[in-house]
């Protein structure tokens, strides 16, 4: 099946409630999803791009977490100021960011 989208970022906004363990919707996911969405319009990245909101990505000590499709790769500790880069790098010129990368 061809998927619909060049590039499918899910970004978590899971909210977790009544525990002390972090999540992302708790820090900054949904403001990174208007970012995305902005930036991608904003840059013309020229691919069909769909950036979305996501429940837990199992990544939370982390977060925030997203995650990037078709490369399957996965950013943690995103802030808002790291967009921009992650879509000129990773979206655009191919070059995941290192120093954003989820470490095994
Ligand atoms: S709460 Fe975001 S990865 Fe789990």
């Amino acid at each position: 099946m061809t998927p619909i989208f060049d590039i499918h970022i899910f970004v978590c906004t899971n909210q977790r409630t009544g525990t002390d363990k972090l999540s992302c919707g708790e820090t900054h996911g949904l403001e990174l999803v208007a970012e995305f969405k902005k930036q991608l319009k904003d840059l013309k990245v020229g691919l069909k791009t769909r950036a979305q909101r996501a429940g837990c990505l199992g990544i939370c000590d982390f977060g925030p977490t997203i995650a990037i499709y078709p490369e399957d790769i996965f950013y943690v500790g995103v802030k808002k100021s790291d967009v921009q880069e992650i879509i000129e790098s990773h979206i655009i010129a191919k070059i995941p960011v290192e120093r954003l990368l989820l470490k095994s």
